[in-house]
C-alpha cells in the first residue's frame, strides 16, 4: 500500500504549530535541514513540506492526501476538497480596509476604486455582490502598503490583531469572512483508513487543548443546578460520596470559561473544585 502523504507548511508560525500538534498526536517526524520530506515514525506516512498557499491545490491534485493550511487559502484556491477539522489555531478575518480618514463608509461606495489584495478570487466574489465597478490589483504580499504607494484606494487583507492596519493608518470597512487553520483531505486519499486515524488523533489533541476537566463536590439537592452550569461535553459524570447528602461531579468545561464556571459553582454551593488539564482524549 502506498504511504499516506501529508503536506505541512514549510516555514513560519504555522509550520511550528503544525509540527507541535503532530508531535503531540504521536505523529512525530524528524526534519533534516533543507529536506522537503520526512517520514512519520512507526506509521506509513510521508510528510512533505510545502508553501502553505500551495497546499490546497496540491491536495486537490493528489500530490498529497491531507494537508494543514488556512481555510482562507482553501477558499481562495477554489479547489474541491474535504475540510476534516479546524485545528484551533490561526484564527483571523479577511476584511476590506480603507484609510482611516477615507470618506468611504459602505462597501457600495467602493465603486470606481482600485482594490489591492492577495485574495483576488474571494475578493472578486465579494465585490460582485456589493459594487458595480471596481478594479482589482492582485498581489502576492505587502498589500497593507498599497494605499500609501498610491496603487489602490482600498485593500482586502487578513486581520488578526489589527496592528498591521493601525501601523498603516487603515480601518476595517467590512468583514468578508472568518478563517482558521484546518486539516484538509482530498476525495480519494491513498490510504483512507490511515487518513481517518490521523484525523482522530489530531482531533483528540485539539479537543483536549480547548477543554479542562472540572471536578467538584456538591450537595445532592443542588446537583441539578450545578449540572446546568457544567453540562459537560456529552453529560457530566456523577459519583456517590460517603456522605449520602453529597456527590462528586466531573465534567469537561471550555478552558476559556473555566474561571467563570468555577465562580458560578461556588455560588451554587460546590466545594473542592479542581481544574485538571487534559492532554489527550477520545470522545
Ligand atoms: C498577515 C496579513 C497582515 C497581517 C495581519 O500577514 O497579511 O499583514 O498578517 O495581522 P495583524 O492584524 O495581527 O497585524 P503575515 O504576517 O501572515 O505575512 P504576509 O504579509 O506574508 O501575508
Amino acid at each position: 500500500m502506498n504511504k499516506l502523504r501529508i503536506g505541512l507548511p514549510s516555514k513560519g508560525r504555522l509550520a511550528e504549530q503544525a509540527e507541535e500538534l503532530f508531535k503531540q498526536a504521536g505523529l512525530s517526524f524528524r526534519r533534516q535541514p533543507r529536506s522537503l520530506f520526512a517520514l512519520v515514525g512507526e506509521l506509513p506516512i510521508e510528510v512533505t513540506f510545502l508553501r502553505t498557499e500551495d497546499i490546497p491545490v496540491l491536495c486537490a491534485e493528489g500530490a498529497i492526501d491531507m494537508g494543514v493550511t488556512g481555510s482562507d487559502l482553501v477558499a481562495e484556491s477554489g479547489s474541491d476538497l474535504v475540510t476534516r477539522m479546524s485545528l484551533g489555531v490561526g484564527k483571523c478575518r479577511l476584511a476590506v480596509c480603507v484609510p482611516e480618514d477615507s470618506h468611504i463608509r459602505a462597501p457600495a461606495e467602493l465603486s470606481g476604486c482600485r482594490v489591492a489584495t492577495s485574495f483576488p478570487r474571494v475578493t472578486a466574489q465579494y465585490l460582485r455582490r456589493h459594487v458595480s465597478q471596481v478594479h482589482l490589483v492582485p498581489l502576492s504580499g505587502s498589500v497593507e502598503i498599497m494605499v500609501a504607494l498610491g496603487v489602490a484606494e482600498a485593500i482586502v487583507d487578513l486581520v488578526e490583531t489589527g496592528s498591521t492596519l493601525a501601523a498603516n493608518q487603515l480601518r476595517v470597512l467590512d468583514e468578508i469572512g472568518r478563517y482558521e487553520t484546518v486539516l484538509i483531505q482530498n476525495r480519494q486519499p491513498r490510504d483512507p483508513e490511515m487518513a481517518d486515524r490521523v484525523a482522530r488523533r489530531l482531533e483528540g489533541i485539539v479537543i483536549a487543548r480547548s477543554y479542562s476537566l472540572l471536578e467538584y463536590n456538591i450537595p445532592r439537592n443542588k446537583l441539578s443546578e450545578a449540572e446546568r452550569v457544567t453540562p459537560g461535553f456529552n453529560s457530566p459524570t456523577v459519583s456517590a460520596l460517603e456522605d449520602p447528602a453529597w456527590c462528586a461531579v466531573r465534567a469537561m468545561v471550555r478552558r476559556s470559561e473555566v474561571m467563570q464556571v468555577m465562580e458560578q459553582l461556588e455560588e451554587v454551593g460546590a466545594s473542592a473544585i479542581l481544574e485538571i488539564p487534559i492532554s489527550n482524549c477520545r470522545l
